[in-house]
């Protein structure tokens, strides 16, 4: 960090980055072909353990163009099925969450049991013997946990959760994740591209210019340090202020009773904030962790979801300090979105020559690289591709 901090220029054996497609944000092939590639072929949060604690209770997800729920089984296993009736297709879940001791489609009244087994089957004589019962359970999609934290795959292909996630796995220990509970999870969203969406979060060069009262008083984003790591993850690590009181995450939280969390040295000292790739951002602070999530609606419409963690409150109500925090997260929200519909018209406009990229931004062309090697490269039409000029600086 102080290395960054005095430096003059980028690092001598650094690159230029080529500015990136406008097209990138806009076209509906390559739109089509993050569909097609990308969502199904990596790793995305679901939801938190204690969002289905008991046997029977189940979950409907929220990730766009994936129908599909987390149930907690009868052997405590979490899993995730196609929300899909083995019969026709109907629904099984249609709430956002319950628990049942079984699943019934009310089309039919195909009916099965927490491991997804198909248990019952009205007028089973009208289906012609043999007829296999054990064939036609629910449709499984890999489900796997990083501590309390679930995460769904569709790819077959995918490395196990943990394994895939490498570095920051091993990072996480000292985190004490199991000991993290879910606080509240706000939605947000705008009218831009995904991508436009999540570019925004991940350097600190614009803290200044649009958090000059939240953000900036509390951190020197000229000293920011970035590390990539391979399957497209990220870390930033940026120096605290000599004067860190003066944050307002500080003070609400020495205001507002809230307890601290574990986050070991480091991120305790400084800013740090990881980019599980493709769309999950996670920052930290002495009283909370949040997941940020990035989900594509249309092509140029976001649902950004804020996952609020904390350190357990014990019984009872929440501690009284996070309405305030939370206030304050809408208000840094609302200044990091405010630009992102202007800059969707931008990259649709004959006025913007490609989207410009420097050193302190790199992590934002390293997700591009990530993006486009998840979709295969040959499937991208030449002009929308990006020059991959980073793999050299992939921290193994
Ligand atoms: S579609 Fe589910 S029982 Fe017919
Ligand atoms: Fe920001």
């Amino acid at each position: 960090m102080a290395w960054e901090q005095a430096r003059e220029n980028p690092p001598p054996d650094f690159p230029a980055l080529p500015p990136l497609a406008p097209g990138r944000y806009t076209n509906d092939e390559f739109y089509e072909l993050e569909q097609r590639h990308l969502w199904s072929q990596v790793w995305l949060y679901a939801a938190h353990l204690d969002q289905l604690p008991d046997p029977g209770d189940y979950l409907l997800l929220e990730i766009p163009n994936l129908s599909a729920f987390l149930i907690h089984g009868a052997d405590g296993e979490i899993r995730a099925f196609y929300n899909v009736c083995s019969h026709r297709g109907a629904p099984l879940v249609r709430a956002p969450s319950g628990n049942s001791a079984s699943l019934r489609c009310t089309y039919h009244q195909w009916t099965y049991d927490t491991q997804g087994d198909l248990i019952a089957v009205m007028d089973e004589r009208d289906f012609p013997a043999p007829f296999d019962k054990s064939c036609l359970g629910l449709q499984a999609i890999r489900c796997e946990r990083w501590g309390n934290w679930i995460f769904v795959s569709e790819s077959e292909q995918i490395e196990p959760l943990t394994k895939w996630l490498g570095a920051i796995n091993s990072e996480f220990h000292q985190f004490e994740i199991e000991k993290l509970r879910p606080v509240e999870i706000k939605h947000y969203e705008v009218q831009c591209n995904w991508k436009l969406t999540m570019d925004a979060f991940l350097e600190v060069y614009h803290i200044n210019g649009i958090h000059p009262k939240t953000v900036a008083p509390s951190l020197d984003h000229r000293g920011a340090v970035m590390t990539l790591f391979p399957n497209g993850h990220t870390r930033m690590t940026c120096p605290t202020n000599a004067t860190p009181k003066q944050s307002g995450a500080r003070q609400l939280q020495q205001a507002g009773s809230m307890p601290r969390i574990t986050n070991g040295e480091i991120a305790s000292t400084y800013h740090v904030s990881h980019n599980v790739f493709p769309n999950l951002i996670t920052p930290t602070s002495d009283s909370a962790r949040q997941f940020l999530m990035f989900w594509p609606i249309t092509k140029t419409r976001t649902r950004v979801d804020v996952a609020h963690f904390g350190a357990d409150w014990g019984a009872g109500e929440r501690p009284s300090g996070w309405e305030a925090y939370l206030e304050f997260w809408d208000v840094i929200m609302a200044e990091d979105l405010q630009f992102l519909e202007w800059q969707q018209q931008a990259v649709l406009s004959k006025g913007f020559k490609g989207y410009r990229l420097s050193y302190m931004e790199r992590r934002i062309y390293y997700a591009h690289e990530a993006i486009d090697k998840a979709i295969g490269v040959s499937h991208i039409p030449e002009a929308l591709r990006v020059d991959p000029r980073l793999a050299r600086f992939i921290e193994q």
